[in-house]
């Protein structure tokens, strides 16, 4: 199996992994008991939250522990919105935002909140898949509360310009959460350099364990109180109950280090991995069309590739080809059928959204891989197309 698909989720590195066993099986007190073996656990879960902190620029007290981004997600939304002090009603996210931020927008809607969904660019444009600023800007009022941005989409790798975002959320009194799953450990995220209000993260799309991710909660310029969504045992200042994880928070935090220190030269390995697989596919199949903005580092994560093949659908691609991993939408959204919801929003047709395929070239990725694989993507392309015909 060639594995090209790191946007639905990445290998844990095995350095993570040695850094988490120890707290499994040795090392397995309960980090909230009072005896050594939990003050043990508590003591290296706690450098570990300190580290994260460290790599994301945030105040170690804001850092929140969850099971992932869907949970922080829900957490970072929700909770600012039912806060008791919440008095605004007004919250605004994103078309191409993932299901874990649009399903708790739809669900605060219907409980009485107005929300507005801010279109993005469209395809065509080499900021095709970024956020409309103008139409941001025109949509945040006085009554605003949230603004959702999603750092970097998972489909078609679309940076959003978050410094300005942020501008234009605190000018007119408003908090801005960011999805930033798909951005830290690949981009630099530096919340001393952008003022984000709320943060979601997850280990396992940057070589860490799944079940673990987090939510920074405030930060030196601005208090966010959250009302909680998990109650219980009190852990987290009450914000998120239930016994922590050292192993995955070990994990996690283990991670982003070996993410932190290799990212200049491991974004200029993916990038020309990337551009390999763009320029093999391009040259050997007439018609393929580039979905999302162009190749730019400030306006597209270096690992990612999306496109359409001009006649088959990428679900039968996908099945044409069963060695290589990589998607025909969001792996996440896999179980509905329907197109894509982000390519439609860029303006593309259904017929095209279903011809898309998605790649997600990562660390453990080399170039023979990816010339093994496009050959492959070759051939299977061509057999279709002669069963077609
Ligand atoms: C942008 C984005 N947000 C949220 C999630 C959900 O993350 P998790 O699997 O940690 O709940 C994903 C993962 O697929 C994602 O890509």
């Amino acid at each position: 199996m060639i594995y090209l698909d790191n946007h639905a989720t990445t290998r844990c590195d095995p350095r993570v992994v040695e850094a988490m066993v120890p707290w499994l099986s040795e090392h397995y007190g309960n980090p909230h008991s009072g005896h050594s073996l939990g003050i043990e656990s508590h003591q290296a879960m706690e450098n570990a939250v300190a580290q994260i902190a460290r790599l994301l620029n945030a105040p170690v007290d804001s850092v929140v522990m969850t099971s992932g981004a869907t949970e922080s997600n829900n957490l970072a939304i929700r909770g600012m919105c039912m806060h008791p002090r919440q008095k605004r009603r007004h919250i605004i996210t994103v078309s191409t935002e993932h299901p874990a931020v649009l399903d708790v927008f739809a669900d605060l809607e219907r409980n009485g909140f107005r929300v507005t969904h801010v279109p993005v660019q469209k395809t065509g444009s080499p900021s095709a898949g970024i956020v409309n600023l103008q139409r941001l800007e025109d949509a945040i009022d006085d009554d605003t509360a949230l603004v959702s941005v999603m750092w970097a989409n998972n489909e078609i790798g679309a940076i959003a310009p978050m410094k300005e975002i942020a501008g234009l959320c605190h000018e007119r009194g408003a908090l801005l959460h960011s999805d930033a799953t798909q951005a830290v450990g690949r981009i630099s995220v530096d919340l001393l350099d952008v003022d984000i209000d709320l943060l979601s993260a997850t280990a396992h799309k940057l070589y860490g364990p799944k079940g673990t991710g987090l939510l920074i909660v405030g930060n030196s310029n601005r208090r966010v109180r959250l009302n909680p969504q998990i109650v219980g045992g009190g852990q987290q200042r009450g914000i998120r109950s239930g016994t922590m994880n050292p192993a995955g928070i070990i994990g996690m935090a283990t991670a982003m280090q070996l993410c932190s220190d290799g990212m200049r030269d491991h974004n200029q390995r993916v990038a020309q991995l990337r551009d390999q697989i763009w320029n093999t596919l391009n040259a050997n199949i007439d018609g393929l069309i580039l979905n999302g903005p162009d190749f730019d580092q400030e306006r597209r994560l270096p690992g990612n590739l999306n496109l359409a093949l001009p006649a088959t659908e990428g679900q039968a691609w996908m099945s044409a080809v069963p060695e290589i991993a990589f998607s025909s939408g969001s792996a996440c959204s896999a179980a509905h059928s329907a197109p894509s919801h982000v390519l439609t929003a860029l303006g593309i047709d259904e017929s095209r959204a279903r011809r898309s395929a998605r790649f997600g070239v990562g660390r453990f990725n080399h170039s023979e891989d990816v010339h093994a694989a496009c050959e492959m993507l070759i051939q299977g392309h061509s057999r279709l197309l002669a069963l077609a015909n």
